[in-house]
């Protein structure tokens, strides 16, 4: 870019920002933007600070914790709640921005060049790697150490515990130490934030991770909505406890302090016949309450991953925990059915990972619904680990015109709803397989140049659905 140039590329910059802002959340941005140049502009004086003190060049003030941290208190950024939500302590927070930093404002570590003129090379105390194209300075785990404990060893051994992989910012995957040599110290990791972090300080999206091996789940939405579930009121009952637990935990547990006599968390089983909405209700629960819902097939985890399942597993565990999201663990039966059969390898493997995730959910301090259509495998001791087992029976005659009615949404022939009347009646269909025929006749209604669905059309189809169910008309 030429430099007389840059107004007008301004403009441009102007431009797709403008642009850009249609998909994103333009006041996280410009929330993200106030909040982390206070917090940069901090953590300049800091590391300047100690650079004076380190080299005794008439430092201004003894101590780095002369200088507090920005009152985030009434910013309302992503990055701020983070911050405030976390109770982020002085050290976390420089550790967190300087990991921040290449990504937004490089410059700001091009200090850290300066040369050891005994040497004629980097000083060794202030960390960092090269880049391969970054011009910038890149932060090691050093040199955070740096900043904050310049040549106190005693305090060096103290700020070490934050990049134990327990403490707060390490476990819930916003700081990641990578790029290891073995045999170098330890702190000779590069510091960097995970990719979904970076996006919730920058752009304030929440980063929904996609399906991969070692994120062996899914995120499901519908675009149905609480009112298009047709259920029989004790299910509903069952799926409103769920509803009203997810929101009132914590006064449950913490105000009324039950949390000495009951576990976190809620864990449910939703079994019946297929298609009668058991993953339809736990994607309308997560909607409702604005919670990510991840799906989980068990039929091609438990098998298809053996020896990195329980790796895989814990991450994905990890990380719904931080996020409260809702694991949903379809075709659960792989759990019951796997265990306890044959003595192969493969066998003692999978058993050995039913049990590892048995306690995963048992301990997991969220949501967590699992569904099967078999209710029979289902052993004692695996029901007692739930805080519900609810059954999806067939729908009955009524809810069964309800699910005709919605499902058809007004594209039916209306001459006569009685006919409508009569299909709920007679035929014995779940939501899953009522939708199947709508969408059957829907086809033959655009092939013959009907405008509306013809009855005759749902007939063939629902013909057609008996008879995949091995029933015949
Ligand atoms: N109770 C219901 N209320 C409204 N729509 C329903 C209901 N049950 C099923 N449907 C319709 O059928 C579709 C399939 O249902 P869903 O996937 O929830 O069934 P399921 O019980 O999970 O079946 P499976 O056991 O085969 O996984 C839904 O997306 C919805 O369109
Ligand atoms: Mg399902």
């Amino acid at each position: 870019m030429k430099l007389q140039s840059i107004g007008n590329d301004k403009h441009h910059y102007k431009h797709l920002a403008n642009h850009v802002n249609s998909q994103v959340n333009n006041g996280a941005i410009v929330a993200n933007g106030l909040s982390l140049s206070r917090e940069i502009s901090w953590f300049s004086e800091v590391m300047t600070l100690q650079i004076q003190i380190y080299f005794v060049q008439g430092a201004p003030l003894e101590s780095i914790y002369q200088l507090p941290a920005p009152d985030l208190s009434v910013d309302d950024s992503p990055f701020a709640h983070f911050v405030k939500d976390n109770k982020l302590g002085f050290e976390e927070r420089i550790i967190l921005i300087l990991a921040i930093i290449p990504h937004v404002q490089p410059q700001v570590l091009d200090a850290f060049f300066s040369l050891n003129a005994n040497f004629d090379r980097c000083y060794a105390e202030f960390g960092g790697k090269d880049g391969k194209r970054h011009r910038g300075f890149l932060p090691t785990a050093e040199t955070a150490m740096f900043i904050l404990t310049g040549d106190d060893l005693t305090k060096r051994l103290a700020v070490m515990a934050l990049f134990d992989e327990h403490s707060s910012l390490m476990h819930q995957r916003v700081l990641i130490l990578e790029d290891y040599t073995s045999g170098e110290p330890f702190l000779s990791h590069s510091l960097n934030v995970s990719a979904e972090s970076l996006q919730m300080f920058t752009t304030g999206i929440d980063y929904k991770p996609t399906y991969s091996s070692s994120f062996p789940a899914t995120l499901i939405t519908s675009p149905l909505n609480w009112q298009d579930l047709v259920l029989a009121p004790s299910v509903m009952d069952e799926i409103n406890k769920i509803s009203t637990w997810i929101t009132h935990s914590n006064t449950i547990l913490d105000k009324w302090g039950l949390d000495k006599s009951l576990k976190p968390g809620y864990r449910s089983l939703f079994y019946g016949p297929p298609g009668t909405g058991k993953t339809l209700s736990a994607t309308l629960i997560g909607a409702k309450l604005g919670l990510d819902v991840y799906r989980i097939d068990l039929s091609s985890m438990v098998s298809k991953y053996i020896g990195e399942t329980e790796k895989n597993l814990a991450n994905l565990f990890d990380q719904a925990q931080n996020k409260q999201w809702i694991l949903f663990f379809d075709e659960a039966d792989a759990l019951f059915g796997a265990r306890s059969q044959g003595s192969s390898a493969n066998d003692r493997n999978a058993n050995q990972q039913v049990a590892y995730l048995l306690q995963r959910i048992e301990d997991f301090p969220g949501v967590v619904l699992l569904a099967t259509n078999l209710r029979a495998n289902i052993d004692e001791a695996f029901s007692r680990r739930f805080q519900s087992l609810v059954y999806f029976p067939m729908p009955d005659a009524n809810q069964r015109l309800l699910l005709w009615k919605k499902t058809l949404n007004n594209n039916h022939e209306t001459d006569n709803d009685n006919q409508l009347y009569t299909l709920a009646e007679k035929y014995e269909l779940a939501g899953g397989a009522i939708t199947n025929v709508v969408r059957y006749a829907a086809i033959s209604a655009l092939q013959t140049g009907s405008d509306v669905i013809l009855y005759k059309d749902l007939k063939i189809g629902i013909n057609k659905e008996l008879r995949k169910e091995g029933k015949t008309i």
